[in-house]
């Protein structure tokens, strides 16, 4: 079956970046010239989904102005004859009724953000993106310029089975993610069908030496439509909080599931470091802005390492 709807999660509080947060939502921090949503909902479009559903909490509503026309400013740049921000601002908008908002009234966790979905999903595959993700594509090689999320509707369409990505962290980190445990390890390439790992189990956030692999959970997933009957049941894991991974652990007993480690460079714009690498790393990126940022950082590494 064709992957054809997207869940975009954004209900969270975004506590990490208090005081900034108080009145803009985190997925509305720029990185270089876009909200962090704007990557996250490009991705999806780009994979081929038709329709997304972000689910939004209190304190959200710029999310939903961003993806709108913003008639008084599209006058004023009319009038002013700025007709390429226009444009830049038009092309950028989704088309009518393809993005739906439904609220999680009370932050009960990730799992029930996504069940908040159900209703807007009905009874067929769907994808999940975390914005916080970002993922940008590779540079060079096999897979150049192709979305994480295309890339794994591609494998979910070879498989037909519920899809994961994943990623190879450093055994100190293992602690901060959902981990794998693998069927029969992990295979060492990372070029075609080696890129997929069959899952036994899922450890939240375990010690590194009960770690069972070092290959963490990334915020994209292709999933079946049974995970809102699991979820459904409320169950509260890690932090009191109503956990996808618990879901997924119950969804294993019924069907395969696997890993895919995707191809692209993912930054956690949930957190301050992630993000300043993100918005590093993308504005490099820029021809224009490449050319004025290289010799500030050269002058500004001479003199930071001094003090490091
Ligand atoms: P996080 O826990 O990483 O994000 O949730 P957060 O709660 O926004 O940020 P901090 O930890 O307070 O800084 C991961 C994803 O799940 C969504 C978040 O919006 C984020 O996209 N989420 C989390 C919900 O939509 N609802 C929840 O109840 C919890």
């Amino acid at each position: 079956m064709k992957v054809r709807k997207a869940v975009l999660p954004v209900a969270g509080l975004g506590t990490r970046f208090l005081p900034a947060t108080k009145s803009i939502p985190k997925e509305m921090l720029p990185v270089v010239d876009r909200p962090i949503i704007d990557y996250a909902v490009s991705e999806a479009w780009d994979a081929g989904i038709e329709q997304i559903i972000l689910v939004t909490g209190r304190g959200k509503g710029a999310l939903e102005d961003y993806f709108d026309h913003a008639v008084e400013l599209e006058t004023t740049l009319s009038a002013k004859g700025n007709l390429s921000s226009l444009q830049s601002l038009l092309d950028r908008l989704p088309k009518d009724g393809t993005i739906s908002y439904v609220r999680q009234q009370q932050p009960l966790g990730l799992g029930h953000a996504v069940w908040c979905a159900r209703h807007l999903v009905g009874n067929e595959p769907f994808a999940v993106l975390l914005p916080d993700d970002l993922i940008a594509p590779p540079m060079a090689g096999a897979y150049t310029g192709i979305p994480t999320l295309r890339q794994m509707v591609q494998q979910f369409e070879l498989l037909n089975a519920p899809v994961i990505a994943a990623m190879e962290v450093a055994p100190s980190d293992v602690s901060k993610y959902g981990i794998i445990d693998p069927i029969g390890g992990v295979p060492e390439s990372q070029n075609g069908p080696d890129d997929l790992v069959a899952i036994r189990g899922l450890v939240e956030k375990p010690a590194p030496e009960q770690a069972p692999s070092s290959l963490a959970i990334i915020g994209r997933y292709i999933l079946p439509p049974e995970l809102f009957t699991l979820l459904e049941q409320g169950k509260r894991g890690a932090g009191g909080e109503i956990q996808l991974t618990d879901a997924l652990v119950q969804l294993l007993a019924q069907q395969p599931v696997y890993g895919y480690r995707f191809h692209g460079t993912r930054f956690d714009c949930g957190t301050k470091v992630g993000f300043q690498m993100a918005n590093l790393e993308l504005a490099l990126r820029h021809e224009a802005l490449r050319v004025q940022l290289l010799p500030f950082f050269r002058a500004q590494l001479s003199k930071w390492e001094q003090l490091a």
